[in-house]
């Protein structure tokens, strides 16, 4: 059972996480595999779609997973697509997200620990269903370092208002 922080990924009033999930297409087999692992680790989650792999627009996706997480509804949220990188980049325009596109533990714990990512992005076609269950379960269960780390991401966040 992967040990969540919510200490710090998270505020402190909110005791039940709930992640906020979504794909294309090209990544809705992994995505059905995510909430699988999700369900097994007794986490909640809802699906923002899409919900086959009939052909459709990755951006329209990662915004309203994003938006969902920019809004304060959700405190994490996971994107799939065919490689993961469409759903990073359409993701981290929204404001207040911190998108990691993840295909390793390593750096799935470091998304949690140095960069406080809200949300993980993987690729289907990229990565197989194990590896992606580890991956989400290193970055739920990453504590976040603080001190210099979170002095960059004040730097982050402002970068958003120039
Ligand atoms: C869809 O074919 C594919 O382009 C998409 O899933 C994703 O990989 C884009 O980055």
């Amino acid at each position: 059972m992967v040990s969540i922080n919510y200490d710090s990924n998270c505020d402190r009033e909110v005791l039940i996480l709930r992640v906020a999930i979504g794909s294309d297409h090209g990544g809705f087999n992994l995505k059905l595999e995510i909430m699988n692992y999700l369900k097994e680790q007794n986490i909640e989650y809802h699906d923002f779609g899409t919900y086959s792999t009939e052909s459709v627009d990755y951006p329209d996706f990662a915004a309203a997973v994003a938006g969902a997480i920019a809004g304060g509804e959700f405190k994490r949220g996971i994107l799939c697509c065919g490689t993961g990188i469409g759903v990073s980049i359409a993701a981290n325009k929204v404001s207040g997200i911190r998108a990691a596109l993840c295909h390793d533990t390593f750096s799935a714990r470091m998304a949690g620990e140095h960069n406080m990512a809200n949300i993980i992005t993987l690729g289907e076609r990229v990565i197989g269903p194990g590896l992606a269950r580890d991956i989400v379960g290193a970055w739920l269960g990453a504590k976040f370092a603080g001190g210099r780390h979170a002095r960059r991401l004040e730097k982050i966040t402002a970068l958003e208002s120039e």
